[in-house]
């Protein structure tokens, strides 16, 4: 068990800054997933973590001792990589007792120690297969085995489930995450899989272009996205410019005009601003709203997904399922989050603070 912080940590390649600023603390048997699209940044931080690359500026602090300059053989931590490799010409004992012989165990405590793992991972009675003799799944799992074997303090896992079937994936994220919460290990876990971030962890850090738009429960992530991009990136979203006022938003172009009203929102501006509403906050309604015709419409079993044609362009909703395509119907909002120069506006005073500061009129 072990706490990890990153303090201000910067990296750069030549004069391209990758990670500026970082500050990431990651509680003691906590799992952190680090979500964002590819080149955020997601396995340049794993691997300073893991000691695999030097950063440039700040702090790495595990268990309360900095590990900035400890060469990652000596570092508490072990990693499964991104490629996944298994030494192909060892056996699964083979290759999970490897990094034991390293340190010198002896014979016996190695044994002991990979059969313990292997039932960790549930592949007992397959010491002496070949990783080409393996299931994919299975496969993942003799990698993790390998870094668990090293009871390592920190387990750093970058996308270790990428190369498995859609099936498979939620099969091994249940038995990692199972794993995690029995050996209570504090555990990165590096996925651009917003769903596997969000089913598996406790909290996750959200990267774009190298720093962290938001580090918060899955729960929080997707009620109260903090920024626009974290908004538009996790779960589905719809994001317009438009003008709220006395619980109606309107369009911004004045040609569209018909408001849509809108409930738990009082916030105000009379000058357009980003909002965002989530599908199941689009409420199909029989007597006030605004119209809107149903263009398509995606049958998900329960309920449907239609894509609406409204005065604010168009708009995706859940719905159960008995809408029809080119109805015409009434539509309001539920919840409209605002957003102003990128950043979630939460309250009204809030708001209208800042229209203020920036000189615009309420
Ligand atoms: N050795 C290197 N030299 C120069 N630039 C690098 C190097 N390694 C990574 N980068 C750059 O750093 C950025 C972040 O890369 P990184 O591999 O951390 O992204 P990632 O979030 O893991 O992406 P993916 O989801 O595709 O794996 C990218 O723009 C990449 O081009
Ligand atoms: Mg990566």
């Amino acid at each position: 068990m072990a706490d990890l912080s990153l303090v201000q940590v910067g990296k750069r390649y030549g004069d391209r800054t990758i990670i500026e600023g970082l500050d990431l603390h990651v509680q003691s048997g906590e799992m952190v997933c680090l979500l964002g699209p590819s080149g955020s940044g997601k396995t340049t931080i794993l691997r300073m973590i893991g000691g695999f690359i030097n950063s440039n500026e700040g702090q790495i602090i595990i268990d309360g001792l900095p590990v900035t300059n400890v060469p990652p053989e000596r570092r508490p931590t072990s990693m499964v990589f991104q490629q996944y490799a298994l030494w192909p010409n060892m056996t699964v004992y083979q290759n999970i007792a490897f990094g034991l012989k390293l340190r010198r165990l002896s014979k016996r405590e190695i044994s002991q120690r990979v059969a313990e793992v292997l039932q960790m991972v549930d592949l007992r009675g397959l010491e002496k297969y070949y990783p080409a003799q393996l299931s994919g799944g299975q496969q993942q799992r003799v990698a993790l085995a390998r870094a668990l074997v090293l009871t390592p303090k920190v387990l750093l896992l970058d996308e270790p489930l990428s190369n498995l079937d859609a099936q498979l994936r939620h099969k091994v994220r249940e038995e990692i995450r199972e794993i995690q919460q029995r050996l209570h290990i504090t555990t990165i876990f590096v996925t651009h899989d917003q769903d596997e971030a969000m089913s598996v962890s406790d909290r996750v850090a959200v990267l774009s272009e190298g720093h962290i738009e938001q580090f918060d429960t899955p729960d929080n992530l997707y009620l109260h996205p903090e920024t626009n991009f974290v908004a538009r990136f996790i779960g589905s979203m719809n994001v317009f410019r438009g003008r709220i006022r006395n619980g109606f938003v309107y369009a911004e172009s004045s040609e569209h005009n018909e408001p849509v009203p809108c409930e738990h929102s009082n916030a105000t501006s009379t000058t357009p601003v980003d909002l965002a509403v989530r599908p199941e906050d689009i409420l199909i309604t029989n007597d006030i709203g605004a119209t809107a015709r149903v263009l398509r419409r995606l049958p998900r079993g329960h309920y449907a997904e239609i894509v609406l044609e409204t005065s604010l362009g168009t708009l995706r909703a859940f719905v159960p399922n008995q809408l029809s395509i080119g109805e015409i119907v009434k539509f309001r909002f539920g919840r409209a989050l605002v957003y102003q120069g990128g950043r979630l506006v939460k309250e009204e005073a809030n708001m209208a603070q800042r229209v203020a500061q920036e000189g615009a009129t309420i």
